[in-house]
């Protein structure tokens, strides 16, 4: 399968959430060769769409001359859109959320009805795509945290989408958590075989990775320097 990882933290290959994606991807290997590609979005030339919408009126060029052509190349070639990325205000970092924005090309203005919703008509083959976004975050709690960037996922992505957002994320790059992030980092590669093999990861191992790897005062005692 051929894997584009859009990695969204600014942190680079040092990003807490990457350690997650590495996991899964490592799973996804276990399962069968994968050809995987590794964007840092932070690194790359992406101008801000700027709302003219002629890209979505003459036949997907969009006015600026930047990085964002040849990525949607890249985009279109690929079997999975891995989005890698930290929570930030509770939403996706402003550099990745530039890149979901200039996919503005690859739909045209016709508007159709999609069961209760409206969804733009597409000027490019994206049907073929599947979705997977990994999401780490800094607090001990998952909920009143992920649900906005889960729900931006989930509506961007109507389509194939998995979605694995895992709390307390920043012990991932702590040696001294590895007693903790080393099952967790198992129960997620363990996930990555299991959508290799099925194109889908069981709820309850869904939930398993989404909880807290240590009780949520604990961590925000350490945070605190309390423990
Ligand atoms: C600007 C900014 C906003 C953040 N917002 C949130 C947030 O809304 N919720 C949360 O739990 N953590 C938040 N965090 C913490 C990061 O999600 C956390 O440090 C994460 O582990 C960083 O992952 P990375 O190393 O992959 O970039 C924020 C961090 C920054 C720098």
């Amino acid at each position: 399968m051929k894997i584009l990882v859009l990695n969204g933290s600014p942190k680079r290959d040092a990003s807490d959430t990457m350690h997650i994606t590495r996991a899964f991807l490592a799973g996804m290997q276990d399962a069968g060769p994968q050809d995987v590609h590794t964007v840092d979005i932070i690194d790359r030339h992406i101008e801000y769409c700027t709302g003219c919408f002629s890209c979505m009126h003459n036949g997907g060029t969009c006015i600026h001359r930047d990085d964002m052509g040849a990525l949607l190349e890249e985009v279109l070639d690929s079997d999975l859109l891995l989005f890698s990325f930290p929570l930030y205000c509770y939403g996706m970092p402003a550099p990745l959320k530039a890149f979901l924005d200039r996919t503005l090309p690859l739909s045209s203005m016709a508007m159709r009805k999609a069961g209760d919703r409206y969804e733009h008509v597409e000027q490019a083959d994206f049907s073929h795509l599947r979705y997977l976004m990994i999401c780490g975050c800094g607090f001990p709690n998952s909920r009143k945290n992920f649900e906005p960037a889960v729900m931006q996922f989930k509506l961007s992505f109507p389509g194939d989408h998995t979605i694995l957002t895992i709390p307390e994320s920043p012990m991932f790059n702590a040696p001294e958590a590895a007693v903790v992030t080393g099952p967790r980092l198992e129960l997620v590669e363990r996930a990555g075989t299991q959508y290799a093999l099925t194109g889908s990861i069981d709820e309850a191992l869904l939930e398993e990775i989404g909880t807290p790897m240590i009780p949520e005062e604990q961590y925000a005692a350490i945070v605190n320097g309390g423990a």
